[in-house]
């Protein structure tokens, strides 16, 4: 059937999250996407390994739907194999340390040069330019140094990372928007282009509104957080406080695990029916929260309120009972209660694979559906496991050659002797 992203090829040389994320979508949006690994593999393939001698879930659950060939860089073998993929792809992927494709013979400039349609679209830490350039980074790094750390936790904690991969994952997304429009631009210039995002850059793009509330606060403090802001610089952490126009916290309900909560958004319009539900017609009448201003001055009351009404309820009975008159509200899911969650298997937003090392596991689904471009979620491949499918049907290699190539080292560990 054909895909959205059919008859697009993507060699992806990206390593660890925050690339493989993103070559991974767009495996699932139907490119043919070949991993191009050392012959020691992405190196997340022996990270935190849960089953003896098989791929980690890090791995598996990054890599889907993609081949992988094995080739050392190293050997001048094996980088005339690289040359020889280059020409035959559309797109380019890489997440390498700042400096490591230029130590390899392997600049943009060079890449164009051998094939100047082709994409290519790279993730650092801080970009190519700029002070930090030459700065590696992962995941906590970029969430320190892109605002998102220091506006999240409470203000009487330290800071806090997020759970969600925004530095990687995050990135990941922003580069397969990149590629997406200069995969169009190419399609009306035939040029190729670099795309480039950094991970700090994208987790700033994240924390927008912070940025807004930054500006705010030159102005006054900031009435809605419920921690005070008068003459504050930065924008502080505000625990979880909605972040928006409305007020929104996490309300603890029965029986008091940690996940125990449900987080209500008291939206304007459905004061008087929430009131009225956990106070009856005294505290829908009562002045004190009449509108939003008297609920953000008051809201500590108006939280204390609704966390004692909620104690008599499970996060279940609270979401019910609120959606039943349109509060906006949600209970905090754990990782148990989604993967067993009814909505997400019929969503397929978890589905179950078989993987040959392994056997079953669960993956993270597609979550963008698109009416006409279905793509079944495949295994990750081991590794090297398409190295010769690659080089006979996209390279044409006859047997011979290949004998040649490995007779040279292109696909082993060794390095050449000096
Ligand atoms: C993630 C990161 C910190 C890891 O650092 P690292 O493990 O030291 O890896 P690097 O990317 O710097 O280097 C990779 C090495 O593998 C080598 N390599 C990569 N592919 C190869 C191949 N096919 N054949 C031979 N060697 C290969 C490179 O030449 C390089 O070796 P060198 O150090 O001798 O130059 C770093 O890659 C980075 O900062 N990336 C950009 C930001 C990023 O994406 N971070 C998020 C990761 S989730």
């Amino acid at each position: 059937m054909d895909k959205a992203l059919s008859g697009i090829r993507i060699l992806d040389m990206t390593h660890v999250q925050a690339g493989p994320t993103s070559s991974q979508l767009l495996a699932w949006l139907g490119a043919d996407v070949i991993k191009f690994e050392p012959p020691t593999g992405d190196v997340t393939r022996g990270q935190l390994r849960d089953v003896p001698n098989a791929d980690s879930l890090y791995f598996t659950m990054l890599n889907c739907n993609k081949r992988s060939i094995t080739v050392n860089l190293k050997n001048p073998v094996g980088k005339q194999v690289f040359v020889a993929l280059l020409k035959k792809c559309d797109v380019v992927m890489e997440n390498f340390g700042p400096g490591v494709l230029d130590r390899l013979g392997f600049s943009w400039e060079a890449i164009h040069q051998i094939n100047p349609a082709i994409i290519m679209a790279s993730i650092k830490g801080f970009g190519s330019s700029g002070p930090y350039a030459d700065f590696k980074a992962y995941e906590n790094v970029a969430q320190a140094m892109g605002g998102s750390m220091s506006t999240t936790g409470f203000m009487d904690g330290p800071p806090l990372v997020t759970g969600a991969q925004i530095g990687d994952t995050g990135t990941g997304l922003h580069l397969a928007i990149g590629i997406l429009a200069a995969l169009q631009h190419r399609h009306r210039t035939g040029k190729g282009q670099f795309v480039e995002v950094a991970m700090m850059d994208g987790v700033m793009n994240l924390c927008r509104v912070k940025f807004r509330d930054h500006q705010r606060l030159t102005r006054g403090p900031l009435t809605e957080f419920s921690v005070p802001t008068e003459g504050v610089k930065d924008t502080p952490r505000s625990g979880n406080d909605s972040g928006g126009g409305q007020l929104g916290n996490a309300v603890k309900c029965k029986p008091g695990g940690p996940n125990d909560y449900v987080y209500v958004v008291v939206q304007e319009v459905v004061w008087a029916a929430l009131a009225r539900r956990i106070g009856g017609e005294a505290l829908a009448n009562d002045e004190r929260f009449a509108m939003i201003q008297n609920r953000r001055k008051n809201q500590q009351e108006m939280w204390r309120l609704l966390n004692e009404f909620a104690s008599g309820y499970t996060k279940w009975e609270m979401m019910a009972l609120l959606n039943e008159i349109d509060v906006p509200c949600g209970p905090i899911m754990g990782t148990d209660d989604l993967v067993n969650d009814e909505h997400v298997r019929l969503r397929e937003m978890v589905v179950e694979l078989d993987h040959p090392e392994r056997g079953k596991w669960l993956n993270v689904g597609m979550p963008i559906k698109l009416s006409d471009s279905t793509v079944p979620i495949e295994r990750s491949p081991l590794l090297g496991e398409h190295t010769e499918e690659i080089l006979r049907t996209v390279l044409g290699y006859s047997e011979v050659q290949v004998a040649t190539l490995k007779q040279g080292g292109a696909f082993s560990k060794e390095r050449p002797k000096p």
